[in-house]
């Protein structure tokens, strides 16, 4: 039986939080630069201008991954700066930085994957309507398949679309993500072209021999509010939008339109043989949970904002995030997963959690140390989870809610932008020190 020394370590960053360097040797614009620009979208008025400036940091960020033991380094390709018209020419410099990237994880022995997308849409395929476009497919496949062709020599490990629900829900639906596009009709087309184009990337990846390719699903527990059959009707409804929506029709199970009828709406976008290209038989699962819901019937199901039972008021422990504490969420999902699919993997692609200060460092080793407990329980019942990416190495744009939340094992001065492990990356450092897996 699989033990929890065999679980493989790694970390996940991703392009718009960290890169910085916005315009240098010839990017182009995405929908964040476009975003962060507007007034009022960011909490703190910030932008990722200049983020952790990975861009011209990530030998010192990949040294502290391996100084802290983690096995596996998981970023995203900013797609405007492989293609700044978001098809057509290649920017060859674009492709020399990712390339420098790989190159120095297989040097100093980390394992590269690469996230396709990761939220940050050139902002000129914006302006056609971004992912409300049906174009949007074949703009995917072009994008993906110049990644596949420049890279997939030496990655073999490749995440498609990075939490679907979160970047359709905020950033078509309730507007306070890029491109902060609001309304059902903007949601729906943009969640329908994303899910084909997710299957189309798997198709044009898997036409190379041996990569492993998967998506991550955002994962939030919504539970009712009280033991009434309306707000356990409410909790499904919402439960069917946040999780189920971008998982089953992928797993050939169509749009779970039964318990979210607003979902048959979907079918004005159809095309005939839709359904059937969305079925994709992923290498495996990606699983990233933060936070549970609890939810009451509300005026508008299933609009979380209306239907949350805050944290506070149910006297439960809080993120900086206003989200609910919640590691039990991990094993619940996986478990509930693996039923899903049995066959395949499952990865804990993302994991961590925001705190304000550095002082509070002790709450973030607390909450690794639960989900240790949750993994190790989790493998114990024979689900087939294969490792853990943390959210995050450095602490960096955490999109509208800009710098003030701290999800990083290591922490930024953003004026010298000088990184110093914080309290938890020496712990973590510590116990991965007694874990012998390798790749
Ligand atoms: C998931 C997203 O993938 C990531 O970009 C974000 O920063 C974390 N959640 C924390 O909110």
């Amino acid at each position: 039986m699989k033990k929890l020394d065999d679980l493989i370590w790694g970390v996940t960053i991703a392009a718009a939080q960290t890169e910085g360097a916005y315009d240098k040797d010839g990017r182009g614009p995405s929908i964040w630069d476009t975003f962060t620009q507007k007034k009022f979208r960011i909490k703190d008025g910030s932008n990722a201008k200049v983020a952790t400036d990975f861009y011209h940091r990530y030998k010192e960020d990949i040294d502290f991954t391996v100084a802290i033991g983690l096995k596996i380094f998981r970023f995203s390709i900013s797609w405007s700066r492989i293609l700044p018209e978001g098809t057509g020419k290649v920017n060859q410099k674009g492709i020399d930085f990712y390339n420098k990237v790989i190159e120095y994880c297989l040097e100093v022995g980390v394992e590269p994957w690469i996230t396709t997308y990761h939220w940050d849409l050139p902002q000129i395929l914006q302006d056609q309507g971004g992912w409300t476009n049906r174009k949007i497919i074949d703009w995917y496949v072009e994008y993906v398949t110049i990644l596949r062709d420049n890279f997939a020599d030496r990655v073999k490990y490749w995440i498609l679309i990075n939490e679907g629900i979160v970047c359709m829900g905020g950033g078509y639906f309730l507007g306070v993500h890029a491109p902060g596009k609001r309304g059902i009709r903007n949601f729906l087309a943009s969640t329908h072209h994303l899910l084909l184009s997710q299957a189309k990337g798997f198709k044009i990846l898997k036409e190379k021999q041996g990569l492993k390719v998967g998506t991550a699903i955002s994962c939030t527990k919504i539970d009712p509010y009280q033991d009434t059959i309306r707000d356990q009707k409410a909790a499904k409804r919402l439960d069917t939008l946040m999780n189920r929506l971008f998982i089953e029709p992928h797993l050939g199970l169509g749009y779970p339109d039964d318990d979210l009828p607003i979902l048959k709406r979907m079918a004005k976008y159809y095309k005939i043989g839709d359904l059937e290209a969305l079925r994709t038989d992923f290498d495996f699962w990606g699983i990233q949970t933060y936070a549970r819901e609890v939810v009451r019937s509300a005026w508008y199901v299933p609009y979380l904002g209306a239907m949350r039972v805050k944290p506070k008021k149910r006297g439960v422990a809080t993120s900086i995030m206003g989200w609910e504490t919640y590691p039990k969420g991990i094993s619940d999902f996986l478990e509930r997963f693996a039923k899903y699919d049995s066959q395949k993997p499952l990865w804990l692609s993302e994991c961590g959690m925001a705190l304000a200060k550095d002082e509070d460092e002790q709450h973030r080793i607390e909450y690794y140390q639960k989900v240790i407990e949750e993994m190790k329980a989790i493998i114990h019942k024979g689900v087939n989870l294969k490792g853990v990416l943390l959210w995050t190495l450095v602490d960096n744009f955490e999109w509208a809610e800009g710098y003030l939340p701290k999800f990083g094992i290591i922490a930024l001065d953003r004026k010298t932008l000088k990184r110093t492990m914080k309290p938890s990356a020496i712990w973590l450092q510590k116990y991965l020190s007694t874990i012998k897996a390798a790749i």
